[in-house]
């Protein structure tokens, strides 16, 4: 050794104790942090994680409609204080899941997605035009004729049906409703949930389209979808019948926010209790289920600017996940949580730690944080909708925005607020979880689930086919019909819910 270099040599050596020495002096303070051992635990948790690569017996998809990132950091913050906590350091159930990752989600003609284009890539694995669903773009909107046979698109849950598999749909939307037709139904509106809903379309020549609400009665794949719990009974019904109040569609349209669930006089289940109920109905299947299950009217809540009935909906579809952590078996069931949009709905404005969500904002300080005017100002607000600005801002000192009505301010007065266009995120947990990583185009989804399920032969090469399940074809997957009478199919459907549920 020359020695230059063994002067190089002790010199760092010197550097070395110079700078050990320092760190034993900073982090002394620092390792007895709550926040820093925090870190730390987290740090050990996660060198613990390893990737699950066994093919999943079951997989559950949980839909947060229109929960963007935005509504789960407050539906986060809402839980904690519903516990009376400050909020803020609330994990919700599936931000505990080890993987995730943003889904891009535009539509293939539109920048920001509607729920039918974005359902049909999550279920489908094809991005697709606005407002149609369970078909490619060269599907035309109200052009039956351009719906042919290769333009359909099959999903998750008709492949897990065509292996053997148990399937489900769990929604408080109506079953016919945008997210859950993309899971059974191919359609170049997703308004034509029932034969009154075609319009003046149906007169077009050789107009041959069925509704959504025939093709779920009719599911040509497998045995038929097992489970279907929801809203939606009208889309079943012929004109003028009388509506009977069947267990399994359990409101005549949309079902209740959770906010209004509990005043319901027929006492609705909670998208939990739904949700227990049909795993405990699928898990009967030994070759495994697949089941969709839509928080789907926290959409709603922010479309109509009401911020505390599509908080209160994510909390309440929280909570069935937490109930599906607890009856599932995890080391074979892949869990993701995702949103198929977001919307413009805003939080921030600097309120201090645990101010009331719903409530003006105070800052450190505890005085009411003021605009140049002088007015006060919510946590929560809107870039556009029914809480838009006409005129100058109102001075919402004395005004109760905690109530369930109160529509957030937002800056463009829109009858209806509107979905966002930025990522959404994915949270998973189980087999094939760890393929969820990065930013990823939303349509990604589908390829995970059907990876993980390995149940199309796209993926056979790369995947471990459970052994009691068939391989399926997915060019031949629509051909394998089951002949059911469609005279009789709804009702019949109708009765097996009400025997279901009971
Ligand atoms: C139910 O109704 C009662 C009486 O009208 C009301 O005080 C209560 O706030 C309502 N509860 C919910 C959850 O809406
Ligand atoms: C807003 O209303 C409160 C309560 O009535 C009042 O004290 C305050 O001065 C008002 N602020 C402005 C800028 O008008
Ligand atoms: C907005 O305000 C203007 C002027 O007061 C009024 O003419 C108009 O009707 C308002 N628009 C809405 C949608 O309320």
């Amino acid at each position: 050794m020359s020695s230059l270099s063994r002067a190089a040599n002790f010199c760092l050596f010197s550097w070395f104790i110079v700078l050990s020495g320092v760190k034993a002096n900073i982090f002394q303070n620092q390792d007895s942090n709550s926040w820093y051992q925090d870190g730390v635990r987290l740090i050990q948790q996660n060198l613990k994680v390893k990737p699950n690569t066994r093919t999943a017996r079951n997989a559950v998809v949980f839909l947060g409609d229109g929960m963007g990132v935005t509504t789960v950091t407050a539906a986060r913050i809402l839980a904690g204080q519903l516990k009376g906590n400050p909020g803020e350091e609330t994990e919700l159930s599936w931000e505990q899941f080890p993987w995730s990752a943003l889904a891009k989600t535009y539509a293939a003609d539109l920048q920001g997605t509607d729920s039918a284009s974005s359902m049909t890539a999550i279920l489908c694995g094809v991005k697709t035009n606005e407002d149609i669903l369970g078909v490619d773009e060269r599907v035309k909107k109200d052009d039956c004729s351009s719906l042919k046979e290769e333009n359909k698109a099959i999903s998750i849950l008709a492949l897990a049906e065509n292996a053997g598999m148990s399937t489900g749909i769990v929604t408080t939307t109506r079953v016919t409703h945008a997210t859950p037709a993309s899971a059974y139904a191919h359609s170049a509106n997703r308004d034509w949930e029932a034969d009154a809903d075609f319009g003046s379309s149906a007169n077009a020549p050789g107009f041959n389209c069925k509704d959504i609400a025939s093709q779920l009665v009719d599911f040509p794949y497998g045995n038929g979808i097992e489970v279907i719990f929801g809203g939606g009974r009208r889309k079943f019904l012929h004109q003028g019948q009388a509506d009977p109040e069947y267990p399994g569609l359990f409101e005549y349209s949309h079902m209740k926010y959770e906010v209004n669930r509990l005043n319901d006089t027929a006492g609705e289940p909670s998208i939990e209790e739904m949700t227990e109920k049909a795993i405990k109905i699928l898990q009967k299947n030994p070759k495994g289920f697949f089941l969709l299950v839509e928080g789907g009217r926290i959409d709603h809540g922010h479309h109509s600017g009401r911020a505390v009935t599509a908080l209160h909906d994510a909390v309440a579809m929280d909570k069935a996940v937490a109930k599906t952590k607890q009856i599932v078996d995890r080391e074979e069931t892949l869990i993701t949580v995702t949103a198929d949009h977001s919307h413009v709905f805003t939080i921030g404005g600097y309120p201090k730690r645990g101010n009331p969500l719903f409530g003006l904002i105070k800052k450190v300080d505890n005085q009411h944080a003021l605009d140049l005017d002088g007015k006060p100002y919510t946590t929560l607000g809107y870039a556009n909708g029914p809480g838009g600005l006409n005129g100058t801002r109102p001075n919402i000192t004395n005004v109760h925005t905690a109530d369930k009505k109160y529509r957030q301010q937002a800056t463009v007065l829109l009858r209806s607020e509107t979905h966002g266009s930025e990522d959404v995120g994915i949270f998973a947990d189980g087999p094939g979880a760890y393929l969820f990583h990065g930013v990823v185009e939303q349509q990604y989804i589908f390829h995970v689930l059907d990876h993980a399920l390995c149940l199309s032969q796209s993926k056979q090469n790369s995947c471990y086919r459970q052994g009691d399940r068939r391989q399926v074809d997915i060019n031949s997957a629509a051909n394998e019909k089951l002949s059911i009478s469609s005279m009789f199919a709804g009702i019949l459907l109708l009765r097996v819910l009400q025997f279901l549920w009971t």
